[in-house]
């Protein structure tokens, strides 16, 4: 029997390196025993052989791609066995059975493609459930999370919450592993405790607040909440707590509701600016900036790298409102980088305005789109993704208290005027609002940069130009 011990079971190349090694010498799957050093506790780590991958042989024959894909997904998974299937499946496909990865039926086939499946659901979770709490230190606030994978999976999710979250310090413990981001590197560390984690931070009131206000009874299905969000990790979650007590609440708020149905007004709904400032997010703009970051109040926050929230002064006298961010926006952070940001800033210096001195925000805070071969492809959010980001736009509005807001394109047009508005008929005109801002619409640069015909884009250009025209005088 040969005993191979791995320092890290979950490292497909230092499995690899013995397996290959193995392969070669044509050790036969059931003559080997595997053991991960620290875990096994049988060797020390010193002496174990990991230290000296076994000395190959003969060259190891080549496997198809995807099983060094699926064997680096499935070594994440904790179950003991997952080295010693691996190496079998190694074994049959370099011995004959080269297309046994699409015999689905197959025992060691379907045991990983399962123990796959559960590391990204983990992975999924983890994405979706940790949350950071802030600790105030003189260089900076570090923001730490603690979360309970089911597997070893912190390497593997890392980078998404490195791009999520480039701009913070952060740190995830896990009783594993731990990772740390100082905004250049990542590095990783040994497994920590609960206690090394802190317990609240001043945002987590305003989450609260947010979470409980965001929550619609007349959506409330508890099982399939559970199974979305299991019960194993609300402990981690603050907003957790809330959730009984709104269950509790829901019917009599749902009878509630259907009450209030038939006075709800059936046409004409007017200028929807905020009527119960309490409903909305509480915070300064850097708080609501940083609550936005981890908002799952719809699912574009999962494909997105990270939420692209207003920037400009807090006191702007000027909100201008587009609609989503695009691919660039979604990279950098910020609204309007892209090309539509570019034409946008242009038509701002012809018109004399400086974009410095507006607040600039979207009506929704995420990129939405469909990948296509290896670009995204935008897509337009929904009503429902538009609502769901809709406390964000209106808090924003809330905190800058503009004199002046401009919506480019439709999607903004109607998120503040009204589903009535046509931006067509009533481009250029001023409204007053039910809070005394003055706003008008004109169209979006996105539409100026698809017009095919030259001419007449130039035209569109001068007009949008005009329409802009009417900010210089109100900076
Ligand atoms: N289009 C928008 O509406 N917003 C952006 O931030 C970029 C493009």
């Amino acid at each position: 029997m040969r005993l191979v011990v791995l320092h890290d079971g979950s490292d497909l190349a230092e499995w690899r390196g013995q397996a290959r090694a193995l392969l070669a010498e044509d050790v036969l799957p059931s003559d080997v025993q595997w053991q991960v050093g620290e875990r096994a506790g049988l060797l020390p780590a010193e002496s174990s052989p990991a230290h000296q991958p076994l000395r190959e042989a003969k060259p190891a024959g080549t496997v198809p791609r995807e099983f060094l894909s699926l064997a680096s997904t499935v070594l994440a998974h904790a179950d003991a066995r997952r080295h010693a299937v691996l190496y079998r499946l190694l074994w049959r496909l370099t011995h004959g059975e080269r297309q046994l990865l699409h015999i689905a039926s197959d025992d060691d086939v379907a045991w990983c493609e399962q123990a796959a499946k559960a590391v990204r659901r983990d992975m999924h979770k983890m994405k979706a459930f940790v949350r950071f709490r802030e600790v105030a230190q003189p260089q900076g606030s570090v923001f730490i999370a603690w979360f309970e994978p089911s597997h070893d999976i912190l390497p593997r999710v890392a980078p998404f919450f490195v791009r999520r979250f480039a701009g913070m310090h952060w740190s995830i413990l896990t009783p594993t592993r731990s990772a740390h981001w100082n905004g250049e590197t990542i590095s990783f560390g040994a497994g920590a405790q609960k206690a090394d984690a802190p317990n609240e931070d001043a945002l987590e009131a305003l989450w609260l607040t947010y979470f409980a206000n965001i929550f619609n009874p007349a959506r409330l299905k508890v099982q399939a909440m559970k199974n979305e969000m299991p019960v194993r990790y609300w402990k981690n979650m603050p907003e957790a707590a809330l959730i009984p007590g709104l269950i509790r609440d829901a019917s009599a708020r749902m009878d509630a509701m259907v009450q209030r149905a038939p006075t709800q007004p059936k046409k004409h709904i007017p200028a929807p600016l905020p009527r119960q400032p309490s409903a909305l997010p509480q915070g300064s703009l850097a708080e609501l900036r940083l609550q936005a970051g981890q908002c799952r109040a719809c699912p574009l926050w999962e494909p997105a790298t990270q939420t692209v929230f207003g920037e400009g002064p807090d006191n702007a006298h000027i909100m201008v409102i587009g609609e989503q961010p695009g691919d660039q926006e979604d990279l950098a952070g910020r609204p309007f980088v892209g090309p539509a940001g570019q034409l946008f800033d242009q038509a701002l210096a012809q018109a004399g305005v400086e974009r410095s001195q507006l607040y600039v925000t979207n009506t929704v805070k995420h990129f939405k789109f469909e990948p296509r071969g290896k670009r995204r492809i935008h897509s337009r959010a929904h009503a429902s993704e538009q609502s769901a980001c809709r406390p964000w736009l209106l808090a924003e509005i809330q905190r800058v208290a503009p004199k002046t807001i401009v919506c480019l394109g439709a999607m903004a047009a109607q998120a503040i005027f009204g589903k009535n508005f046509r931006l067509l008929e009533q481009r250029g005109q001023w409204i007053t609002l039910d809070n005394g801002i003055g706003a008008f619409a004109t169209v979006h640069p996105s539409y100026l940069l698809r017009l095919p015909d030259e001419r007449e884009r130039g035209e569109a250009i001068a007009h949008f130009v005009r329409d802009l025209g009417m900010l210089r005088s109100l900076i």
